[in-house]
């Protein structure tokens, strides 16, 4: 398996925050010995100091893998740490929405292999969904160690390119906001229906969350799912019928809030 190269070569973290600390803990969990990973936060977390890794130690000279996962805003300040490894046979995988393929090339070196990829928050429970595109010089084995990495924290899907990065933070990188507000609206309608605001949101909560398990278990279509649980005429069905409408119901108002997300990536990657 690909993960070997890193308990071989080693991997080095730039960033150690949320979604490093989650992927951190994937790969260790993973069974990669602490050993193998160099890991560069200036804000180390009592777990992080507790994992045996080598810890604001500088970086191996030509690690298998440097992965970068500190803010986008940040990463200009933090990339010429690892320049020197650019050109080389290290892998960059990047975890920062917005930061382009020819950014990166341009920080590091155009002959760099590179793997951009867009993970989304539920990684931190280890269901997260993260795409992967990788530069001129990234082979199928440079993305099939990506797509290992990233599977430390969910399932990965691979783009035909780049060009489709900012569609899927519309759709994954950005959507488990959508789904957090579906429970606050769920909650505020139960309440003007009568329900008191605490039964309310744990009625929403509990609806999204077991809504979302079936929808993740089950082989059947998420429309088929729908189906399932829609007498004709019932209670179900009058609901639908507002959510579908087809000029006021989810199916616009949602490409709206996709495409809002797909274009402010766009500029953020300007
Ligand atoms: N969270 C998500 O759901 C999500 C989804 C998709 C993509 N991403 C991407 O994942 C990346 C990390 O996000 P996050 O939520 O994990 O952010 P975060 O919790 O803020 O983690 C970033 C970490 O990097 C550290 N850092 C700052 N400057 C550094 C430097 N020069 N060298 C090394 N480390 C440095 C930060 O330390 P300080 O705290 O001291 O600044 C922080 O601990 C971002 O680029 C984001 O776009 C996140």
């Amino acid at each position: 398996m690909s993960l070997e190269i890193v308990a071989r070569e080693g991997l080095v973290l730039l960033g150690c925050g949320k979604m490093g600390s989650a992927l951190l803990a994937g790969w260790l969990k993973a069974g990669i010995a602490p050993g193998a990973f160099w890991v560069i936060e200036p804000n180390p977390t009592d777990w992080l100091k507790a994992t045996g890794v080598h810890l604001n130690e500088g970086v191996p000279k030509a690690p298998g893998v440097a992965l970068l996962a500190v803010k986008p805003q940040m990463m200009g300040a933090a990339l010429p740490a690892l320049q020197a490894l650019g050109n080389g046979p290290t892998l960059f995988v990047s975890i920062a929405a917005g930061t382009t393929i020819a950014a990166f090339e341009a920080a590091l070196g155009a002959k760099t292999p590179i793997v951009r990829t867009m993970p989304n928050t539920p990684a931190m429970v280890g269901r997260g969904i993260t795409a992967i595109c990788g530069n001129s010089h990234a082979t199928p084995a440079h993305l099939a160690l990506a797509r290992d990495l990233m599977a430390a924290v969910g399932q990965v899907v691979e783009l035909e390119g780049e060009h489709q990065i900012d569609a899927v933070t519309g759709v994954s990188g950005s959507g488990a906001a959508y789904v957090f507000h579906l429970i606050e609206a769920m909650a505020a309608a139960g309440v003007a229906e009568g329900l008191p605001a605490d039964v309310a949101m744990q009625l929403a909560r509990a609806t999204v969350c077991g809504a979302g398990e079936m929808a993740f278990r089950s082989p059947d279509s998420a429309a088929q799912l729908r189906v399932n649980v829609t007498s004709p005429g019932g209670t179900t069905a009058a609901a639908l019928a507002v959510l579908m409408d087809e000029t006021q119901g989810f199916p616009r108002l949602l490409a709206r809030a996709v495409k809002a997300a797909a274009d402010r990536g766009r500029e953020l990657g300007k």
